[in-house]
């Protein structure tokens, strides 16, 4: 049996995106990837029996000495998650940088930190983004809606290796789906099957 080391980690105040981070076994299973993304989206308040959860895809990433991923989110999944094949904790292989969507700490619109302005440039309230190393077998969860990207491998000796995933959040399969819900696939009809 596994144990998980839960920390229920918000990136930061400003991004609040919740951001979680789980300590996974390597050899996670789809079992336990699909109970830790229920666990996430209840976390956040949804009832398990009002939605159903799909893992749209799959993919993994490997990046050799410089390269890295540009600024960018997942248009069109609704949880976003990576696990990470390698990495010491140390970031040298490039950290995953999650991007600010506002500061929420400015209250007074368009207050932006420094020119002299009353918040503290430095404040972490304040800050842009958030920065994640990089640990083997470390599982990350984020909103898809969420601006990530990763800074180049700076490691000539390692390849930075981890598996991506998205996950699409529609109405269950029985009953009738409510407006705010995209139907169940299980509802859905290929255009193809209309044309004939
Ligand atoms: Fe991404």
């Amino acid at each position: 049996m596994h144990t998980y080391a839960y920390t229920h980690s918000h990136t930061s105040p400003q991004t609040c995106t919740h951001t979680h981070t789980h300590n996974a076994p390597q050899g996670l299973g789809h079992s336990q990837l699909a109970a830790e993304a229920a666990a996430y989206v209840a976390v956040l308040g949804f009832a398990p029996s009002r939605v159903a959860l799909h893992l749209q895809r799959a993919w993994p990433v490997v990046s050799e000495e410089g390269q890295g991923i540009g600024r960018h989110h997942h248009p069109n999944a609704h949880l976003s998650a990576v696990l990470y094949l390698t990495g010491d904790g140390s970031g040298e292989e490039g950290v995953l940088r999650v991007h600010a969507p506002h500061q929420s700490n400015e209250l007074v619109p368009g207050l932006v930190a420094g020119h002299g302005g009353p918040i503290a440039s430095d404040h972490p309230f304040n800050s842009e983004s958030w920065d994640l190393a990089p640990e083997v077998g470390l599982l990350v969860l984020f909103p898809s809606r969420l601006d990530h990207s990763v800074l180049a491998n700076g490691d000539p000796e390692s390849l930075r290796c981890s598996i991506s995933f998205d996950f699409v959040i529609t109405a269950p399969e029985q009953g009738n789906p409510p407006e705010y819900l995209a139907p169940h696939p299980s509802q859905w009809t290929p255009c193809s099957d209309l044309s004939s």
